[in-house]
This record gives C-alpha cells, sequence and structure tokens, in this order.
C-alpha cells in the first residue's frame, strides 16, 4: 500500500525523503514523488515507477529546503501515471497533500468542488482532498486540515504541507501514521521502519489525531467532535527495532535474509516466556477468570497469518479439547459469526494494519466477543484496540513474502495454547515438561532445518521454475503448511501452485496432474503416515514428480519419490514450524532462477490498509 513520510528540522529534505521512502519501499508502489518547501516556494517531483527514477531525476537538481513530504503510491483510483502520483497540489499551487486509504465520498465532494470552479488534473480520489483544504485555509493549516478531514469518509492517512508554514499537518483515519521524535526535528510516517535510521522515539497517533508537526515540537488535536474532550498527550514510544534490522547486509534479498533470521526470532518470541516451567505472557491482559470462562475460540487473520490460524485451530482443538474456528477476515467480518461474551477471538497479523483483520476485531467487539491480537508490531492498530496481546517478536519483516512473522505466529500460538491449558488446568500432551524442553529446542532445530533444507530446497525450486503448475500436499498440521509453500510459490515465482488436503486431491484436482507435474509433500505426522503414502502413489500413477518432506524416521520412500528432505524429530505439533523452512526456500529459489523481484513481486504490498 501507499507510503508517507515526512520531515521538518535542519537538513536538507529531499535526500532524506527520498532515502525513507526507500525504506518503505517493501510495501509495495507504482509511483513515488516529493514536495520540498523553501521560502514560499515549493518544488515536486514525482514519476511513475521505481524509486530510483525519482532519484535520477533529482541528481544535481536537488530542490533547497528543509521541510517537505513523500509519497510512494499504489494505484486504487487512477492509473499509476505521473499525473496520479503524489503529492497532489491546489489550485494555486501553495498547498499539498500526500494521502494512504481511500476516500470514498470523493465523488459527491469532487462534484462540489468542480462547481466552485476547483481544477482538476488527476483521477485519483485524493486530489478532492488538496481543493478541499484550500477553501478551508486562510492561513492556519491545522483549522484547515480538522475542517477537511471532517468532510472525508474512508480510511486515510494525509500529511499536508503548506509553502508558507513551518510545520507539517498529519490526519490518522482508520489508516497507520507516526511521529518520529529526532533532536531538532521531526519525522512523520506510515510505518516504524522508515524513521530507524533518525529514531527510535515515535507517538503512534490515533483514529481522529490531527497532528502539527514542527522541528521542535508536536501538538496534537482531533477532528472527531466526540473525542474533543479527550486527552490529546500521546505516550512517547520507545521502539525495541534497530536499524541494522531493516538493512538487508550481505543478502541478495529481504526475503532470504529473514528466513535466514527464524532460529533468533522464535528465540525473542520464546525468550522469558517459559520460566520455572511457567508461561509468563505478560502483555496478556486477560484474567485467568475470563480464560477458563471461553466457551468458543475463534481465530481470524489473512494471508500466511491465516494459515497460522488453521495451524492454531488443530492446535487448541488438540491441546485444549474445546471447538475452535480459524476464518478468513474479510469472510468473517461480513457472515455475521456466532459470537457473545464467553467467545473469545483471536486475531493474527504481522503488521497490526490488515484492514480486514481490524473489522474483524471491530465486528466481535461488537458482539460483546473478547479479542486477543497475535502480532508483531508493537503499538499497531491491532495491539493497542484488541483486548489483550501477545507479541510475536519476530523483528521488522521487510520483504512482502511473509517468512520469519509466520513461524513467530506458530510459535506464540504454541505458547498461547500451553497458557490457555494451564489456566483451564489442562494437561498438556507429551508431557508438560518435555513439551516445553522442546518449545525451547526449537531455535536449534530452525538451525539444523536450515542447513539441510538449503541444497534441497535449491535443487527442487529449480525443477518447479520450470513448470507451469505446482502442487503441494499434506494432512492434519502438514495442511496448513502446504498451503503456505503454495502462496508462497505463487506470490513470489507466479509459478501457478494449488495445495491439497491430500486425501481431497481425488475428488477433483487430481484431473490436473500430468506427465512431469511437481508434487511436493509434506508428511510429517505418523498417524497419517500411510495415508500419504497412498496419495503419493495416486499422483505418481498419473504421472506426477514426487518430493516429500519428512522428519527423522520417516520410512518406505524410496521408490515413489524422486528426492527427500528430512528434519529434525521434533512432537508432532511442532513440525510445521521447522517444515516452513522448505516450503520458503522452495519459492525463494523458484523465484530467484526465474529472475523475479523477490522482495517487492508485482501487484502485491506488504500490508493491506484497505478493504
Ligand atoms: O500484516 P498481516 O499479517 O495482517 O498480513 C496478512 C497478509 O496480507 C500477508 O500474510 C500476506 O499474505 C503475505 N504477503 C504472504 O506472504
Amino acid at each position: 500500500m501507499c507510503g508517507i513520510v515526512g520531515y521538518v528540522g535542519k537538513r536538507a529534505a529531499a535526500p532524506i525523503l527520498v532515502d525513507r521512502l526507500d525504506d518503505l519501499s517493501y510495501r509495495g508502489y507504482d509511483s513515488a514523488g516529493i514536495a520540498v518547501a523553501n521560502d514560499g516556494v515549493v518544488v515536486v517531483e514525482k514519476l511513475p515507477g521505481k524509486i530510483e527514477n525519482l532519484r535520477k531525476a533529482l541528481t544535481g537538481n536537488e530542490p533547497p529546503g528543509t521541510i517537505g513530504v513523500g509519497h510512494t503510491r499504489w494505484a486504487t483510483h487512477g492509473a499509476p501515471t505521473q499525473v496520479n502520483a503524489h503529492p497532489h497540489a491546489d489550485c494555486a499551487g501553495k498547498l499539498f497533500v500526500v494521502q494512504n486509504g481511500i476516500i470514498e465520498n470523493f465523488p459527491a465532494l469532487k462534484r462540489e468542488l468542480l462547481a466552485r470552479g476547483h481544477e482538476f488534473r488527476s483521477q485519483t480520489d485524493t486530489e478532492v482532498v488538496i481543493h478541499l483544504l484550500e477553501e478551508y485555509y486562510d492561513g492556519d493549516l491545522m483549522d484547515a486540515a480538522k475542517k477537511t478531514a471532517a468532510r472525508l469518509e474512508g480510511s486515510f492517512a494525509l500529511v499536508f504541507l503548506a509553502a508558507d508554514e513551518r510545520r507539517l499537518v498529519a490526519v490518522r483515519y482508520h489508516a497507520p501514521l507516526i511521529v518520529g521524535v529526532g533532536g531538532g526535528e521531526n519525522f512523520v510516517a506510515s510505518d516504524i521502519t522508515a524513521v530507524l535510521q533518525d529514531t527510535n522515539k515515535v507517538y503512534v497517533l490515533e483514529n481522529g489525531d490531527v497532528v502539527s508537526v514542527e522541528a521542535h515540537r508536536v501538538d496534537v488535536d482531533t477532528f472527531l467532535p466526540q473525542r474533543a474532550k479527550a486527552p490529546t498527550e500521546r505516550r512517547l514510544t520507545i521502539v525495541d527495532w534497530r536499524a541494522e534490522d531493516v538493512s538487508k547486509n550481505d543478502y541478495p534479498h529481504y526475503m532470504l535474509k529473514e528466513i535466514y533470521e527464524q532460529p533468533r526470532a522464535v528465540e525473542r518470541t520464546l525468550q522469558g516466556r517459559i520460566k520455572d516451567g511457567e508461561i509468563v505472557l505478560r502483555e496478556m491482559d486477560l484474567s485467568p477468570e475470563r480464560i477458563r470462562r471461553v466457551d468458543s475460540f475463534h481465530i481470524v487473520a489473512c494471508g500466511t497469518a491465516y494459515h497460522a490460524a488453521l495451524f492454531g485451530k488443530y492446535l487448541l482443538e488438540r491441546v485444549l479439547r474445546v471447538p475452535v474456528s480459524a476464518d478468513i477476515a474479510s469472510e468473517f467480518r461480513y457472515r455475521a459469526p456466532i459470537l457473545g461474551p464467553k467467545s473469545l477471538v483471536i486475531l493474527i497479523s504481522q503488521s497490526g494494519e490488515t484492514a480486514d483483520t481490524i473489522a474483524s476485531m471491530e465486528e466481535a467487539q461488537s458482539r460483546g466477543a473478547k479479542t486477543l491480537a497475535v502480532v508483531n508490531v508493537r503499538g499497531s492498530t491491532l495491539a493497542r484496540e484488541a483486548d489483550a496481546v501477545v507479541y510475536t517478536r519476530a523483528g521488522p519483516e521487510i520483504a512482502v513474502a511473509s517468512t520469519k512473522a509466520f513461524t513467530a505466529q506458530l510459535t506464540a500460538l504454541m505458547l498461547l495454547a500451553c497458557y490457555v491449558a494451564d489456566q483451564r488446568k489442562v494437561e498438556l500432551p507429551y508431557g508438560r515438561e518435555e513439551l516445553l524442553r522442546h518449545l525451547l529446542e526449537l531455535p536449534a532445530h530452525l538451525e539444523r532445518t536450515l542447513e539441510v533444507a538449503a541444497p534441497t530446497a535449491k535443487a527442487w525450486g529449480e525443477i518447479i521454475a520450470g513448470e507451469r503448475d505446482c502442487y503441494f500436499l499434506g494432512r492434519n498440521v502438514d495442511e496448513p503448511l502446504a498451503r503456505e509453500a503454495a502462496l508462497k510459490l505463487k506470490e513470489i515465482s507466479y509459478v501457478h501452485a494449488e495445495a491439497y488436503a491430500a486425501g481431497e486431491l481425488k475428488h477433483g484436482t487430481i484431473a490436473l496432474i500430468t506427465e512431469g507435474t511437481p508434487v511436493v509433500s509434506f508428511m510429517t505426522q505418523k498417524d497419517v503416515w500411510d495415508k500419504m503414502i497412498s496419495n503419493i502413489h495416486e499422483v505418481r500413477a498419473r504421472g506426477a514428480r514426487t518430493f516429500a518432506v519428512v522428519c527423522e524416521g520417516g520410512y518406505g520412500l524410496e521408490d515413489l519419490v524422486e528426492d527427500v528432505l528430512t528434519l529434525p524429530a521434533v512432537p508432532e505439533l511442532f513440525t510445521p514450524v521447522l517444515a516452513a523452512i522448505p516450503a520458503q526456500l522452495i519459492a525463494y529459489e523458484a523465484a530467484a532462477a526465474l529472475g523475479r523481484d523477490v522482495d517487492q513481486p508485482r501487484n502485491l504490498a506488504k500490508s493491506v490498509t484497505v478493504e
């Protein structure tokens, strides 16, 4: 989705804005631009395509000025052209805006503004915002921004720049925005990673906030009448991510770096949370009494996080012996879910800003259910607005393809399952001590898995890269993992992939298996081992090239599959954490072999903040 940056301070704004846009480029974009103000004159440079185009256009030509805004656009209304790129200006060329989100009532506003003589240049919804601001502006940007925001419907984050003012004004409404606080300089950005090079102190803005950002001060107000009397002080959040966490180091892609960070990410998820045989989840603000009373568990998420949710369903049902549902957030929010005060809805999200997941949380809360967010980004909307939170602590995830956030989510769900079991006095499977010991050993097993998986995944990835289709099979907890493998492969390599519960294949999809079609089977579950063997026989009989991911001790595959990848032995409920590594590496290697833009796959955005 779109990325926003703003700078006000003592340094030249243009290079800072372009560099920070680069830091946000992982969100996905198709054009980029900046506006820099100096002595009442604002220079705008914006171009379709990569940020590099913008950088080149500015080389030797940088506009002077120490205040400005920048934007990466992911087109929604209007094609990705220069004229549609942000910033957008008013008729007089004195006021400028960058926006993230969607202005739903823009057609009506546009008609009104056209009738009042405003001239529109773009096909975007955003342009109404700046003409509306022009209507209200009489030298006070803050006041005009409040009046403008009050007329808008939809979800939006806005940053305004006026030629004649030494401040930026930012507005947040259902689209993320933060203010980074530096020494004698301040920043505005749509996410924390854009300011980490300069500061780790941020204000996370709330819905309805209108904020004046000067070099030495930040003032918060609101455009929502119902919040007019609410306190305007915001707590300064100190972020524990480091600037190095968002650099690629020596890796060719962020995705590969993040795959290799998984032992450390999982270690951080576990850190301090198993103490003297007890599970400690400090941020989990739900009383033991409340947890004991829960009579239905629901897990809701999108994309990769939804695959973690499916794993969570298997896990919680197995551990707690209670019914658990797992839903895609965009479906859950519209299917009138049956919830009440004894329901617990668990929302899983890396970013904590996915629009459908947030809407699902609101839907659950409006039906009286308690909500628990399993989230990576501190201070994100889900983290702040759910009734309780468990942080996954994976560190910043930059690549569009989610990897370390996924394994951290699986690990957090395992901790959560144990925690809830303890509160409900349910005995843990495998024996308590044994189970907790295995959990703590996961980082070491992940290290080992990376070693064994790398060469095999490269060979398989290269084979798959030459094919049109690929199928992934699994049963039990291997089924969501198969789905995750297929999603990873599709999103970064563009090879068509499907995942199937292995027993379901013969109900239709097996018709698509032809001579040479690669089929990768995840088979880490002993009680369905023989069933998986039968399913592999079925696809082989139709000409498939077969590959298998197993755990130590897997047997009888010699004449059945072309190659086997063996993972370290762990309790069966934990195997998806390890099997995720080959799933991710196969996709990575296929995409690399095809020369794809691994970190920024076409059409995709890192965080989907619109419906
Ligand atoms: O930030 P979230 O975890 O809520 O994002 C959910 C999905 O958009 C995300 O997992 C997406 O599917 C990834 N690109 C998958 O790699």
